[in-house]
């Protein structure tokens, strides 16, 4: 296993127990091991704190007036921006159905009272590990996703091209009632699918139409490159379908690999409708941009000829037509 990459700072830990004792002790134990400690009363009091700054970790009470440590814990897990923090639920020792609900409501560990500083060690330091990877990896897909958007820079035509993808290609997924982790691969889908276009040059990107036939070998080369790219990066695991198979075509005429029809992965096939479209709506050098309507029309006549999945189409704009009229 490789070593954690090494911190920058002292780790932060927020602390949530309704008994100051604990709170005093468990502060003063970890204040002795070097971490920078917070500490709250309350729930309330805790999402106040976190309103401002998140911790590396949550050391959290289960019972505590107002709002339980499990609510907490679960509304901390559905966020977005905290979910990745992990959380130690601190139950009495003998409590297994506390232990249920915990894992029920996302708790990542757990720390039995009376507290043992050296089992409070022993969780804190293996569960701030964890953390490191995960921030290291958010890291990562950051620099990936600023790349994606380095290589749109390049070509002033499509200037927020990414942004509206990820935009509404997690939209439509969310329409036809996607699971959460479908959403978040899209959303990043929207800043990666072109990422293999860092590889090809300018004359070629910047020309967009009438290429010679090895100046389109080279720019079908983009999907296979931006995926390579991504492999590594286990968390993309769900992208990589997405940025491989954007250009297939319903009928089997698409590149890189000649799929066809559902064998193409349902999210390569959402990413590429949203695509499509943008690219109809946006001017380019050798094209005006189309209203939304004449846009429409083109892509029930691709789709009719076999070029895009006709449901997801009809799904694309039946979505519009909702948004437009709300
Ligand atoms: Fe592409």
């Amino acid at each position: 296993m490789p070593e954690p990459p090494a911190r920058r700072r002292s780790p932060r830990i927020l602390v949530v127990d309704d008994n100051p004792e604990n709170r005093l002790l468990m502060r003063e134990l970890l204040l002795s091991r070097g971490y920078e400690v917070s500490c709250a009363g309350s729930a309330d009091e805790a999402e106040k704190f976190l309103s401002n700054s998140y911790p590396d970790l949550v050391l959290l009470d289960v019972i505590m007036p107002g709002k339980s440590g499990y609510e907490l814990c679960r509304e901390l897990k559905e966020n977005p921006e905290t979910r990745l923090i992990p959380v130690v639920m601190i139950t009495g020792l003998s409590d297994r159905e506390d232990k249920v609900r915990g894992i029920e409501a996302g708790a990542d560990d757990f720390l039995n009272k009376p507290i043992f500083p050296e089992e409070l060690f022993a969780r804190v330091k293996s569960l701030l590990q964890l953390k490191d990877f995960t921030d290291e990896l958010e890291h990562a897909e950051d620099v990936l996703c600023t790349l994606g958007l380095s290589v749109e820079a390049r070509d002033p035509y499509t200037e927020g091209h990414c942004e509206r993808l990820a935009h509404d290609a997690s939209a439509l997924g969310h329409y036809l009632g996607l699971d959460e982790d479908a959403l978040v691969a899209l959303r990043r889908g929207g800043f990666l699918h072109d990422l293999g276009k860092i590889r090809v040059p300018d004359e070629i990107l910047k020309k967009g139409a009438d290429l010679t036939p090895d100046e389109w070998k080279v720019m079908k080369q983009h999907p296979v490159t931006g995926e390579a790219i991504c492999r590594p990066l286990k968390s993309l695991r769900l992208v990589l379908p997405i940025i491989r198979h954007h250009h297939e075509h319903w009928n089997g005429s698409g590149y890189p690999d000649g799929l066809r029809g559902d064998s193409i992965p349902l999210l390569a096939r959402i990413l590429q409708v949203v695509d499509v479209y943008d690219a109809l709506r946006t001017a380019r050098p050798y094209k005006p941009a189309l209203a939304h309507e004449q846009s429409a029309e083109t892509m029930a006549h691709e789709a009719a000829d076999g070029l895009w999945d006709p449901e997801l189409v009809q799904a694309f704009f039946s979505m519009m037509k909702e948004r437009r009229a709300a």
